[in-house]
């Protein structure tokens, strides 16, 4: 297959087209070997040495998220962490970096409770602002700026484009978490960014079974080198099974985030005047603050993530999770299946997360049953 004449769909569906040239199988063999023979004459002329530092399973997911994020190269993780701090291990000790208020609390922690032991300065910013990142940018010491988008648990939308812009003009780069958009959704490259990550573990994946990350990179330049030591040198390496898996997933990535998203849209629609809910935050929103650049960086969707306040508070909040039957009490997104947490338990002190607020992570179940268990659940929940 030649990925520059045909459409993502079909790269994800085929995996690029890739056939295993000693067998013909059309997918791929599971690779397990942790070590390669080296040549005679003391050379390591196939490339590989050790799976800590590459390993064949990696080849050919790497080149499909590469082709579908339209970057230079991918390196894949043994987790979305691993992928995102891999990142900022690159860096130097008294580099000064941007990250949002808003963002996957865990990553958030990690910056203020370990990166900035190894030197570096984190800033929390409101990254929906552009005046208020160009405000915070240091000249000369500002090297990287972080963005999610939609970010959790508020779907906060970032303008990838003007971020970007500010980043460069001071020589920083423009680091993308695109977990919840998707390639699907955005190209974050394309709009100027330097590096896309990714959760694998999430939409990639899909089936809410494996573990897995992937940075993208638009250059092939020094700083990708030094993330490429930091996997291989810090470990944090995926392994040859679940790389098998993140590839089949990737084959409905288009199916599965099209039809939730579209589901997404409908369950924040048919909430969001609801009786029982205070709010609906969803970028796919009309009235959402940043629908306005959703709708412009983003093709086809908003995704598939959303969040309900519930009227009541946090006791009518946790109840109606409480009484969802269909919908799977559970922490993580992007499965085939529907899940609903209270984002306020699970993140603690510092969350941004109101404690009425509900996150949902909408799978592909037929809409309009998934809408009926909320009604439900709504209904039993209130005193
Ligand atoms: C937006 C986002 N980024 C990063 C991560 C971290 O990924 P992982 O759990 O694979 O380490 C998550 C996990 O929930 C996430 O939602």
């Amino acid at each position: 297959m030649n990925p520059f004449h045909v459409k993502p769909e079909t790269v994800a569906a085929q995996a690029l087209g890739w056939i295993d040239e000693k067998t013909r199988a059309i997918t791929p063999p599971l690779h397990l070997s942790s070590t390669y023979l080296r040549d005679p004459d003391n050379q390591y002329r196939s490339g590989r040495c050790y799976i800590r530092a590459d390993n064949p399973a990696f080849d050919q997911p790497e080149a499909v998220v590469a082709q579908l994020e339209q970057g230079r190269a991918a390196l894949l993780f043994a987790s979305g962490m691993a992928a995102a701090t891999a990142v900022f291990q690159a860096l130097a000790p008294g580099d000064h970096v941007l990250a949002p208020k808003v963002m996957y609390w865990s990553l958030r922690n990690w910056l203020m409770n370990f990166a900035t032991h190894w030197g570096l300065a984190v800033e929390l910013v409101d990254m929906s602002d552009p005046a208020a990142v160009q405000a915070a940018i240091r000249p000369g010491r500002t090297k990287l700026v972080w963005v999610e988008t939609p970010a959790n648990p508020l779907w906060t939308i970032t303008d990838i484009a003007a971020t970007a812009a500010i980043a460069h003009a001071a020589g920083a780069r423009l680091a993308v978490d695109s977990t919840v958009a998707t390639p699907v959704f955005t190209q974050p490259l394309a709009l100027g960014a330097d590096l896309v990550m990714h959760a694998a573990t999430k939409y990639l994946g899909g089936h809410s079974d494996l573990v897995a990350g992937v940075l993208v990179t638009r250059d092939d330049d020094a700083l990708w080198q030094r993330i490429r030591s930091v996997r291989a040198q810090l470990g944090g390496t995926l392994g040859s099974f679940e790389s098998w898996l993140l590839l089949r997933g990737m084959r409905t990535l288009y199916l599965r985030v099209r039809q939730a998203a579209a589901s997404a849209q409908r369950i924040a629609e048919h909430f969001a005047a609801h009786p029982r809910v205070e709010a609906v935050l969803y970028p796919g929103l009309p009235t959402a603050p940043g629908h306005a650049v959703a709708a412009r960086q983003m093709q086809g969707g908003f995704g598939a993530m959303l969040s309900l306040r519930v009227k009541g508070g946090e006791a009518a909040a946790i109840a109606t999770a409480a009484h969802v039957e269909l919908w799977k009490r559970a922490t993580s997104l992007g499965g085939t299946e529907s899940l609903v947490e209270h984002r306020a338990s699970v993140e603690g002190a510092g969350t941004p997360a109101p404690p009425d607020l509900l996150r949902l992570s909408v799978g592909i179940e037929e809409a309009g049953d998934l809408i009926a268990d909320l009604e439900q659940a709504l209904a039993r929940a209130q005193p």
